[in-house]
């Protein structure tokens, strides 16, 4: 791409850029074909046909996956967009090196997952990828980039990899780098990058700064108003992202906080969240009460925003937003010991069915879900776990529950766990049965045929507060939710059900 390097003219500080960025931003390169590369590349692709856009990654086995019929993960509407684009101006490929060499603009967009060893253990994001994306960028690169961070990242990462393209550039090449956080969210995926509240560009000031946004905005603008794009200064997007999933975060543990003073005291946590969520100073979204949020970016991004705090020595902020991840290691564990105290204080060899596996509805992703820690401290009880989830394959399930942070002996795995392909035999011979993904179609499951394959007894805990309760409660099952106190004994047909 030699008509986009930058023809420099020394006017005082500021590079003199000859030739817009956008004028001849005719191919994309999108490093990391995960949750956040594909579907948003794989939209930008279907909005610019006249661009190129090809999503590289290091695995063959995701890259085979994206170019076969059977996509590597669920999300809904992604099917149709990649089939209408893949092949004409979409290409997946191991490739990494020609895609970076051929780009004009690259976005990042790798894993950025919390350390697990070292230094910010458990709280900062290893960042290994990203500089291994933007050294493999500085190697190859024979012509000018826009280097654009999509995954979310500390703030000054932008810095970083600006720091190490700079130091292993070649004569004649330059690159600018912006930050782009992503604000998509998993199962909506699709919609949120065809429809986003707002697209926030981070980038430098000066002249070349300046034209590497324009070209950004350009592409976005295929499809999104100019209006919703944001642009600011590289440190506040980088920031923004992180605030953004702290805020919403923050919400669920807050009204999981409530949720607990609502059982303990009779009120109901839907009917609180409703009431608040009237006052359009607050709103109402992200006030459902739930076992827990999961998903790979809000404990993440939180625990980012703790360790930050703590390196700019700010102890009370730090703090305040570690509360954000207390509660909700509080909120899954007063789960779990609900269900232990309700089936007589002990679940031990007692078949508990778990009713989804995903961290929420919609998507087979199952980072930081719910269940996982649930299943983990049932199976420290040495309860037998009997798992359906309509989107998460077996192999899925069992490598996170087999991972050495949640089972010490991965053996017991395989002795108390079962995977089921239909929620019907999952229940088969149950002593409980625990919802922990809001997944629609338990809410229509035929509960009548489920109490009669159950063990009675027969309890319903539901984490997601999805299900008819008081119908259960005439079924005849125990029924327990987040957030309300429903009737505390077993109840049978005869029995007028108890809200108390
Ligand atoms: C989030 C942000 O929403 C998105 O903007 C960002 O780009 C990535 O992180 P995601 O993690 O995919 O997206 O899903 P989200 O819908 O935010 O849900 C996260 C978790 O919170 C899920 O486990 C969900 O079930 C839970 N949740 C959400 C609640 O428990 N209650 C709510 O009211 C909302
Ligand atoms: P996210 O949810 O942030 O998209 P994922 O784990 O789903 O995260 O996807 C990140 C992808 O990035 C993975 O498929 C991983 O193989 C890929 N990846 C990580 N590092 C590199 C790299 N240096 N070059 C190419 N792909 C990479």
């Amino acid at each position: 791409m030699s008509d986009l390097d930058i023809q420099q003219t020394d006017d005082g500080n500021l590079p003199v850029q000859k030739i817009t960025w956008k004028m001849t931003l005719k191919k994309i390169c999108c490093i990391g074909a995960g949750y956040v590369g594909g579907p948003s590349c794989a939209v930008i692709a279907s909005k610019c046909p006249a661009i190129q856009v090809t999503v590289v990654d290091l695995s063959e086995e995701r890259i085979k996956q994206w170019n076969s019929d059977h996509l590597p993960l669920y999300e809904p509407g992604l099917d149709d967009v990649v089939k209408s684009c893949r092949g004409r101006n979409l290409t997946f490929s191991t490739d990494i090196d020609t895609a970076i060499q051929e780009a004009d603009l690259i976005f990042i967009c790798v894993n950025t997952p919390t350390k697990n060893f070292g230094i910010g253990k458990g709280r900062a994001a290893d960042l290994k990828y990203i500089e291994a994306a933007a050294r493999r960028i500085a190697d190859v690169s024979k012509s000018s980039k826009i280097v654009v961070e999509k995954s979310t990242v500390p703030v000054k990462a932008a810095q970083s990899i600006s720091n190490i393209l700079q130091a292993n550039v070649k004569p004649g090449v330059k690159y600018q780098v912006l930050s782009n956080p992503e604000f998509l969210a998993e199962g909506t995926a699709v919609n949120d990058v065809l429809d986003p509240d707002r697209v926030l560009i981070g980038g430098e000031k000066n002249s070349l700064g300046k034209e590497a946004i324009e070209a950004l905005c350009w592409i976005y603008e295929h499809w999104i108003p100019r209006e919703k794009i944001i642009v600011m200064n590289t440190w506040s997007s980088e920031l923004s992202k992180l605030a953004a999933n702290a805020f919403l975060a923050q919400r669920i543990s807050s009204i999981n906080a409530i949720s607990a003073i609502c059982e303990a005291t009779g009120a109901d946590v839907s009917e609180v969240a409703n009431a608040i969520g009237t006052d359009s100073r607050i709103g109402s979204k992200f006030l459902k009460a739930s076992v827990g949020f999961g998903g790979s970016c809000f404990q993440k991004d939180v625990l980012n925003l703790v360790y930050l705090c703590e390196c700019l020595n700010l102890p009370e902020a730090a703090a305040y937003w570690q509360q954000v991840v207390d509660i909700n290691d509080y909120q899954r564990q007063r789960f779990a010991n609900r269900v232990v105290e309700s089936l007589f204080n002990t679940v031990t060899d007692k078949n508990i069915t778990i009713l989804g596996f995903a961290f929420k509805k919609d998507t087979g992703d199952t980072r930081e879900s719910a269940a996982i820690y649930l299943s983990k401290y049932l199976m420290d009880e040495e309860a037998r776990l009997r798992i359906y989830d309509p989107k998460v394959e077996k192999s899925q399930i069992l490598r996170e529950l087999t991972h050495p942070c949640i089972s010490e002996d991965p053996s017991r795995v395989s002795k108390l766990v079962t995977i089921h392909q239909d929620p019907y035999e999952a229940a088969e011979g149950s002593h409980a049965l625990i919802v922990c993904t809001e997944w629609d179609e338990f809410k229509t499951l035929d509960y009548h045929k489920i109490y009669q394959k159950m063990l009675k007894p027969a309890f319903i805990f539901d984490g997601r507060i999805i299900l008819d309760h008081e119908a259960l409660i005439e079924i005849g099952f125990h029924v327990e939710t987040i957030g309300k106190r429903l009737s505390r004994k077993p109840v049978h047909r005869s029995i007028a059900p108890s809200t108390q």
